[in-house]
């Protein structure tokens, strides 16, 4: 199996939708955040306050380098700027989830921890500059991927099946 990578804006629900292919699939997951924050011993929010954001890219770089050479048949869930990295498409078919900003924010909202969603990543603080970072963004997410789901008002499950199938379809 090829691997997958999922890429999409911060809380878009890529964790839920990775757990939701391993429990229908034979897929393994990995998520390059929980790696970083293994490889530092410290958490993301802590990495960007204390090194700030270029440091915390190129982590990210190692551990997209590290993916290439030593990760097979896994679904990769990424952080919301991963997906800059440079080797993604020699190594996965690469998998957008979808969402308008607004629903973005209040599936965030509604989550009963809904705080510390917020708290935890630093650039969703301010959220005039984190839509102005999902506008840029959006175009560019669309440009590297190879499937494309919109997971707005869809169940973790429905995209994950969703996702298997448009895969398998893409092979
Ligand atoms: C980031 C998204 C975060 C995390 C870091 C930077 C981004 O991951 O990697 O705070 O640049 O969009 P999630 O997408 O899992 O929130």
């Amino acid at each position: 199996m090829k691997n997958i990578i999922l890429i999409g804006f911060m809380g878009v629900g890529k964790g839920s939708v990775a757990r939701e292919v391993v429990k229908h699939s034979k897929y393994m997951t990995i998520d390059t955040d929980d790696l970083i924050e293994s490889m530092e011993n410290r958490k993301i929010k802590q990495i960007f306050q204390d090194d700030g954001e270029e440091y915390f890219r190129n982590l990210e770089k190692r551990v997209s380098q590290w993916l290439e050479h030593s990760v097979r048949d896994t679904l990769i869930s990424t952080g919301g700027g991963f997906y800059k990295q440079k080797n993604l498409k020699s190594m996965a078919t690469i998998v957008f989830l979808d969402s308008p900003f607004d629903e973005i924010i209040k599936r965030i909202e509604e989550h009963p921890n809904a705080k510390n969603k917020l708290k935890k990543r630093p650039l969703l603080v301010d959220l005039k500059s984190a839509k102005e970072l999902y506008n840029q963004r959006r175009p560019e997410y669309l440009k590297v991927s190879d499937i494309v789901i919109d997971v707005t008002n869809k169940s973790a499950e429905a995209c994950a099946k969703e996702l298997l199938k448009k895969v398998k379809k893409h092979a």
